[in-house]
């Protein structure tokens, strides 16, 4: 299969970019740094690997990075919109803060317009978002508000899509060993734990899948007592100020 993953030069898009090559697919890979895929090309050749060099806040770029991708192993069957950043806080005073939503939400939407006709004039395709347990529990506003977007897109799009061969997949991820949190002294799975489940995936695309599964009882926890969220963030500000 051709799989065109951003976001492939550090953390979970690299690990999963590396499976996907052992499995034996074709893989586009995307992202602004692409020095980071020197390895990968020196393991798998251009036979397999096509790196490409994208800021996908740029509409340019993302247009080139399909175009490109289809020229170079023909049709896209599987998108995996992975590429995120998260900012911490002080949003509203950061002129850059509008880049997680242009990134997490906007670029996946409009990768996602850009190989859906095709996707479905063969009947076949697959497209994996990356979400977040952020998605449904909200912790950091901006990376909230994208990954909450996200979620919404790839749920109702699936609905949209039932019946015409084209999947939709969402992963919802809690705190993964990567750059993204290396500050974080929290319990994290490493990232390769995402790319089994993208593996199993391909094969049976599921709705949405939380991983780890424990999050499920804080998701649950903030839909039936979302006070209770609001009590601990009170409690940890309390404990700063003192
Ligand atoms: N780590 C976690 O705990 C966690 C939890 C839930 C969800 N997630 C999600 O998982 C995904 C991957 O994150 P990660 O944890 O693997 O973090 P990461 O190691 O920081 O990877 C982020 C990737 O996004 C790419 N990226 C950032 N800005 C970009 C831009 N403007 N244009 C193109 N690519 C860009 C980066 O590449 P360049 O910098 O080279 O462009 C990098 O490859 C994100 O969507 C994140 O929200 C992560």
């Amino acid at each position: 299969m051709h799989i065109l993953i951003t976001g492939a030069s550090s953390g979970i898009g690299l690990i999963t970019a590396e499976a996907l090559l052992e499995a034996g697919h074709q893989v586009t890979v995307a992202a602004r740094r692409y020095d980071r895929f020197a390895p990968l090309q020196a393991m798998y050749g251009p036979e397999f690997l096509f790196p490409v060099k994208a800021d996908l806040r740029v509409e340019q770029e993302l247009e080139n990075l399909v175009r490109e991708a289809r020229a170079t192993f023909g049709p896209i069957d599987v998108l995996i919109n992975n590429a995120g950043i998260s900012r911490g806080p002080g949003w509203h005073q950061d002129v850059r803060s509008m880049d997680v939503v242009q990134l997490n939400l906007m670029a996946a939407i409009r990768l996602t317009q850009m190989v859906l006709p095709d996707m479905l004039e063969r009947k076949q395709g697959h497209i994996i978002n990356m979400g977040s347990v952020a998605g449904q529990v909200p912790v950091s506003t901006l990376y909230s508000a994208s990954k909450f977007g996200l979620r919404g897109f790839s749920l109702a799009l699936r609905r949209e899509l039932l019946g015409t061969g084209v999947h939709v997949s969402l992963i919802a991820p809690g705190f993964v060993e990567t750059d993204m949190t290396a500050k974080r002294k929290v319990p994290k799975i490493p990232p390769g734990k995402v790319a089994e489940l993208i593996l199993k995936l391909l094969k049976h695309p599921r709705a949405e899948v939380v991983i780890p599964g424990y999050y499920k009882i804080l998701i649950t926890l903030e839909q039936v007592f979302p006070g209770f969220g609001d009590f601990l963030v009170r409690r940890r500000q309390m404990l700063e100020t003192t």
